[in-house]
Parts: C-alpha cells; sequence; structure tokens
C-alpha cells in the first residue's frame, strides 16, 4: 500500500503531501504522527528554510477521518492530533500550502498557520464543524477571526459556507489563486522564493509577524477542551454514523 504521507525534500524545500487519494485525504492518526514527525525533523535541519503543505490532484484534505472521530466519541482525543497543531502552531520553519480541490476541517484550518497559501482555481475550503455537531479547532476560533474579520470567519466557522478559492483569497486566507492542477508548481516557486532569503532575517520577522504563540497554543488547549466533549454528544455521534452510512 502506498504510503499516506509522502516526505521528499527539494533542495531547501521539504514537501509533506499527504497520499490517501481514495478517501480524498482524510487524515488518519498515523499521517496525522508521520506528518508531525516530518515538520519536527525539518525543524531540526539546517538545510531545510521552507516546508511545502500538499495534497492530491482535486483533494488537498477532506478533515479528520471521520471513523476516528467516531472511535474517539468512545476512546478520547488521541495526542497525535494535538501533537500536529502544537508542531503547527510553534514550528519557526516558513510554511507553503499548495491547495487543489477540497480542503474540509482541519485541511482548512491548517492554512491559517501557514505564511503562503496558493490554491487552484477548483479549491473549495470548508469547515462543517457545527454540522457535524463540533466545535473549530486548531485555534482557528482565534485566527480565522483575525484573518478574516468576524463575520466572514462567523460564515466559514459556525454557518459551514464552503468557500471558493477566489472566496478565500478575497478573505485573506489564499494569496494566489492558478489554474487546476497548478497549485503544486506554483506552490514549490514560493516556497524556493522563501528558502533562498536570509534565513535568519526570515526566521525573525516570521517570529515578529506570528504574534504571542503561547496565546495560539492556550486557544488550542481550550477548543480541543470542548472539542472532546462534543465528540461525545449525540448531535456528533448522529452526524459521524450518517457519513459513514451514506447512500451514494
Ligand atoms: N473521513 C473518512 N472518509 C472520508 C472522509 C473523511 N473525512 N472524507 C471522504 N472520505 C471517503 C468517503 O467516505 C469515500 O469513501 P468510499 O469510497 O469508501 O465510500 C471516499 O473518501 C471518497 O469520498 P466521496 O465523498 O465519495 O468524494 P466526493 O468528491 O463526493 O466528496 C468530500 C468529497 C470531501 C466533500 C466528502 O467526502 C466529504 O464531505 N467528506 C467529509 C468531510 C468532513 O466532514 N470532514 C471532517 C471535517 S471536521
Amino acid at each position: 500500500m502506498a504510503d499516506p504521507v509522502v516526505v521528499t525534500d527539494d533542495g531547501a524545500v521539504r514537501i509533506i503531501r499527504m497520499n490517501r487519494p481514495e478517501k480524498k485525504n482524510a487524515l488518519t492518526l498515523a499521517m496525522y504522527a508521520a506528518m508531525t514527525s516530518a515538520l519536527r525533523e525539518a525543524e531540526a535541519s539546517e538545510a531545510i528554510r521552507c516546508v511545502m503543505l500538499a495534497g492530491s490532484t482535486g483533494a488537498f484534505c477532506a478533515g479528520n477521518d471521520i471513523a476516528d472521530f467516531l472511535a474517539a466519541a468512545d476512546g478520547g482525543l488521541d495526542l497525535r492530533v494535538l501533537d500536529f497543531l502544537y508542531a503547527l502552531a510553534r514550528g519557526r520553519t516558513p510554511l507553503v500550502a499548495a491547495v487543489d480541490g477540497v480542503a474540509v476541517g482541519i485541511g482548512t484550518t491548517m492554512l491559517l498557520h501557514c505564511d503562503h497559501v496558493v490554491a487552484s482555481s477548483n479549491a473549495v475550503l470548508s469547515t462543517p464543524f457545527t454540522k457535524l455537531g463540533l466545535v473549530p479547532e486548531a485555534a482557528s476560533s482565534l485566527l480565522a477571526p483575525l484573518r478574516m474579520g468576524h463575520a466572514r470567519a462567523f460564515a466559514m466557522l459556525v454557518m459551514g459556507r464552503p468557500f471558493s478559492a477566489a472566496e478565500a483569497k478575497d478573505s485573506g486566507l489564499v494569496n494566489t489563486v492558478v489554474d487546476a492542477g497548478a497549485a503544486d508548481s506554483a506552490g514549490l516557486k514560493a516556497a524556493h522564493e522563501i528558502a533562498g532569503l536570509p534565513p535568519g532575517a526570515v526566521a525573525l520577522a516570521r517570529r515578529l509577524m506570528r504574534g504571542r504563540i503561547d496565546d495560539v497554543i492556550a486557544q488550542i488547549d481550550t477548543e480541543a477542551m470542548h472539542f472532546k466533549e462534543r465528540l461525545q454528544s449525540n448531535e456528533a455521534r448522529a452526524a459521524f454514523t450518517a457519513f459513514l452510512t451514506r447512500k451514494k
């Protein structure tokens, strides 16, 4: 079976590719762990100066695996998810994302931790948290209103409205919209541009711009506390079961 997360280095750029296309790159616990390791390794390497997060054609990431959500409703939230969120929030290596197709849940909220986002014209970003009986995660309840303003963040995070690539660009979530299938190459170009800058200055400028990381971590923890409760709610269990038993 193909590796569900493929890590490759292209010069000073590390590409972390979600590679479970048959499930639209829905993230399993093993995938979170592999992505966290790849981020931490990049952090420890002087040679890597930028990381690009990427998915497959037509699917950046369909969010957390819903079968895992259902398992977590009984067994509790797995620390591998939180570790990934901490690695995203605390990491010092600049992050680029190349989004083609669907980006759902964590597939969208991870973009709020990225420094530069390229999306294909067919990208659709959505966070159907409340429809699943859940609450926002990954500090999105803090970062999305800051990035997009309250009204747009509410439409996305609470109303679950999908945003097209163009709407995401208007909202400040996405830097550039490119033709379908061109996000990877455009993202890689931007990543190499960042990697080619003086690393000390980039690291300092980035740290200055990212504000108080402790606040971001505290928001991740507060959201996780509520998320854990919501996972066990009847609203959430019913939504997960409906998805997993739907007829196509
Ligand atoms: N968890 C588990 N499986 C998922 C999944 C997820 N988050 N997202 C997609 N899949 C699976 C589907 O069940 C399907 O599996 P199957 O072929 O064995 O039936 C396969 O991936 C392809 O998905 P499908 O729904 O047929 O593709 P689509 O193009 O019609 O729709 C999505 C794509 C992403 C819009 C749709 O799959 C979806 O809404 N997924 C759930 C997203 C979600 O709610 N994530 C959690 C956010 S908090």
